[in-house]
């Protein structure tokens, strides 16, 4: 491949145009040349600490070998074909291993597509099928305020509320927007929450009959500002709707494969999802995949002896057995490097940290779950581009570290190969910014 390192920058201007970018702004890119372990190193040869995880999609590091090889190995054996009237071990052995890790094996089905969005899409229309199905329609989906589930039409839709997607409220469908109890570090809320359960029941008692489906992310709404609610009222939520037969659905598309500090956020709840959407870190962060894991009762109703019934969804590079193979292999890497002991080991480092932190005055809501650490820096503006945000990122990448907070909200969300004294740096830049403010 020709070598652009001289003029990356000026190369990509011309030809690119980039995600959730005003480039009117005209900032400057980072010109990445690699990634290795928890450090991404840009082309003059600076390393940078990914606290980002590469948009949330990193677990085990960049550029294991491991990782690599499966996919290798995989591409050789078979590279891709159409998985509507074909199957491959790959995808069968990752769906069995998947419904295995959930509790969930002979209980739900998996189903295959490529990016959170569409994970999200596929359940939405689930739920919306099988209702049409069972002859009895109903088109309105319940979701949390503050929400975030992908940027296709139908998840803009249920996490308008995010606030993302203005321009595009004329393309979206109507949803009802239940109220979420935030909590923070020794803030409990439970009579929010209290007030709220009483509030959904009411509302469940005049429009229940409406309702297609109920979607969350569990435990953490992440691009709505890294916004913490607790597992007693997530369990209380879901039971009001699923004593009411309404599906629920848990995106666990940031939430999954440990990052909550169990391997799925609802195993921390009482709660069984009908419907499951994971994507992200389910390759370990290097190919994109998706499933949205469905229980057999909504399945069922799928069955017919027409098309009609069938559920008329379908992409291009469903269950591409290169991203299933990588999948499988960063499975394997989950168990080989106990990746939830290093989450644990994370979370003691950061509480660690952060029991220092929460005395500065420019910080308030500390927040602490898993390997998710997030705060607010106590500003003016609250908007997406707060300038505090922005001026700690340049700040932080300026140190070495790269970090992408949501408006005022910083947060960390660390592969976890990161080791204790990696962290210790990263709290060393955040330290230095706050005290220069
Ligand atoms: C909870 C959640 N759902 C869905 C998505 C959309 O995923 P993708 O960007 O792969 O479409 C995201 C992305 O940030 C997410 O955090």
């Amino acid at each position: 491949m020709e070598d652009l390192s001289a003029n990356l920058l000026s190369r990509d201007k011309e030809s690119v145009w980039h995600p959730f970018t005003q480039h009117g702004l005209g900032r400057q890119l980072l010109p990445v040349a690699g990634g290795m372990g928890a450090v991404i190193r840009d082309v003059e040869g600076r390393e940078y600490l990914d606290m980002i995880s590469s948009w949330w999609v990193n677990l085990h590091g960049h550029s294991r070998p491991e990782l690599a090889k499966a996919v290798a190995d995989q591409i050789l054996k078979l590279d891709h074909v159409q998985f509507a009237g074909a199957t491959h071990e790959p995808a069968v052995l990752l769906a069995e291993r998947l419904l295995e890790a959930a509790g969930l094996r002979g209980k739900a089905k998996v189903f295959y597509s490529d990016n959170g969005s569409t994970a999200v899409e596929v359940a939405l229309k689930i739920a919306h099928q099988h209702w049409v199905n069972q002859g009895t329609p109903r088109k309105l989906f319940a979701v949390l305020e503050g929400g975030y589930h992908g940027d296709t039409v139908g998840a803009m839709s249920v996490g308008r509320s995010s606030g993302f997607f203005d321009s595009f409220t004329g393309m979206m469908f109507e949803t009802t927007v239940l109220p979420v109890p935030l909590i923070w570090r020794n803030f409990q809320n439970e009579e929010g929450e209290g007030d709220a359960l009483s509030k959904i029941a009411a509302l469940l008692d005049r429009l229940g009959n409406q309702m297609a489906g109920l979607i969350v992310e569990p435990l953490i709404q992440g691009a709505g500002g890294m916004r913490f609610h607790s597992p007693r009222y997530l369990s209380e939520l879901c039971r009001l709707f699923q004593e009411r037969s309404i599906p629920v659905i848990f995106d666990e598309v940031m939430t999954g494969f440990g990052r909550t500090g169990s391997f799925f956020a609802y195993q921390q709840t009482s709660v069984i999802p009908d419907m499951i959407c994971l994507s992200k870190g389910i390759t370990g962060g290097i190919l994109p995949l998706s499933v949205t894991i469905s229980s057999n009762l909504l399945f069922k109703s799928f069955l017919g002896d027409d098309f009609s019934s069938a559920l008329a969804h379908g992409h291009s590079y469903t269950a591409n057995p290169v991203a299933c193979a990588a999948a499988l292999c960063s499975l394997d890497l989950h168990e080989e490097t106990d990746s939830l002991g290093q989450v644990a080991r994370m979370n003691r480092r950061m509480a660690h940290h952060l029991e220092k932190l929460v005395t500065h005055p420019k910080i308030e809501h500390p927040r602490l779950l898993g390997g998710i650490l997030a705060f607010d820096l106590v500003t003016s503006s609250r908007s997406y581009s707060a300038a505090a945000g922005r001026e700690l990122t340049n700040f932080a990448q300026e140190n070495g570290v790269l970090m992408r907070p949501i408006g005022n909200v910083l947060y960390l969300i660390p592969p976890y190969c990161t080791s204790d004294e990696q962290l210790d740096r990263v709290f060393g830049v955040i330290g230095e910014f706050l005290g220069g403010h």
